[in-house]
């Protein structure tokens, strides 16, 4: 019997091979207040990211972007060189990892921004956050972005890593002082992040999204 090579196979192919490309993870850095803990925080969880052979990084530091409050369909020359330092970064990204601090009992105005100026950068694409922050760790930050972002078309991940008191747990070299609970919370929330990102461009490489 001779071998045949079926139509279905052959447009699956480059799938396959698309499915095994690391997912390129975008972390954003969301406080961009003058004396802010938030690198430390970052720092630590980019460690953990880059150890991942399954996950490729990239960060936008909203410390290091600025945009106006007002939206605009026509931005200034200034406004598209900010944008320039940030849309792409998003609209390359499978999934993100947005760390938040909590602000007033939720999520801080620079990540609204960066949000809003967006649309179809965060559609169909995994979200998963890292908080901290007082008493609360970022919790109530981070309930407060879920549906904002599930009206982004947006997946959230269920389970987070954040930190409670955050500045009491860090030393000076921005090591955690008992990482054992962190690392393992780490873990369960990028493998969360891994599959996700994985099933949701494997399925927009299949079938567009919403079509
Ligand atoms: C304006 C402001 C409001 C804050 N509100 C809260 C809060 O409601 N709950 C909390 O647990 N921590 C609160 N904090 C503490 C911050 O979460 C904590 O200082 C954190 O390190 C801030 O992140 P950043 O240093 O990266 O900006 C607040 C801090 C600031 C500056």
């Amino acid at each position: 019997m001779t071998e045949t090579t079926s139509p279905q196979f052959l447009s699956a192919a480059p799938a396959a091979r698309e499915a095994e490309k690391p997912l390129h993870v975008v972390v954003i850095v969301g406080s961009n207040r003058e004396g802010r803990f938030g690198p430390i925080v970052a720092e630590w969880l980019l460690a953990r990211v880059r150890e991942r052979p399954d996950l490729s990084v990239d960060v936008v530091d909203l410390a290091e972007v600025d945009l106006p409050t007002s939206l605009s369909f026509s931005p200034s020359a200034a406004v598209a060189a900010e944008l320039a330092k940030v849309t792409p970064k998003l609209a390359a990204a499978d999934a993100f990892i947005v760390l938040t601090p909590e602000y007033n009992h939720s999520y801080p105005a620079s990540l609204k921004n960066v949000i809003d100026w967006h649309k179809a950068e965060w559609e169909a694409k995994p979200v998963a956050f890292v908080s901290y922050g007082g008493l609360s760790g970022g919790l109530r930050a981070v309930e407060h972005l879920r549906p904002v972002f599930a009206e982004l078309h947006t997946v959230t991940i269920r389970d987070t890593v954040s930190f409670h008191n955050a500045g009491a747990l860090f030393d000076d070299a921005g090591n955690h002082h008992d990482p054992t609970g962190p690392d393992a919370a780490a873990k369960t929330l990028l493998d969360q992040l891994s599959w996700w990102g994985w099933a949701l461009r494997s399925a927009k490489a299949a079938r567009p999204y919403g079509s």
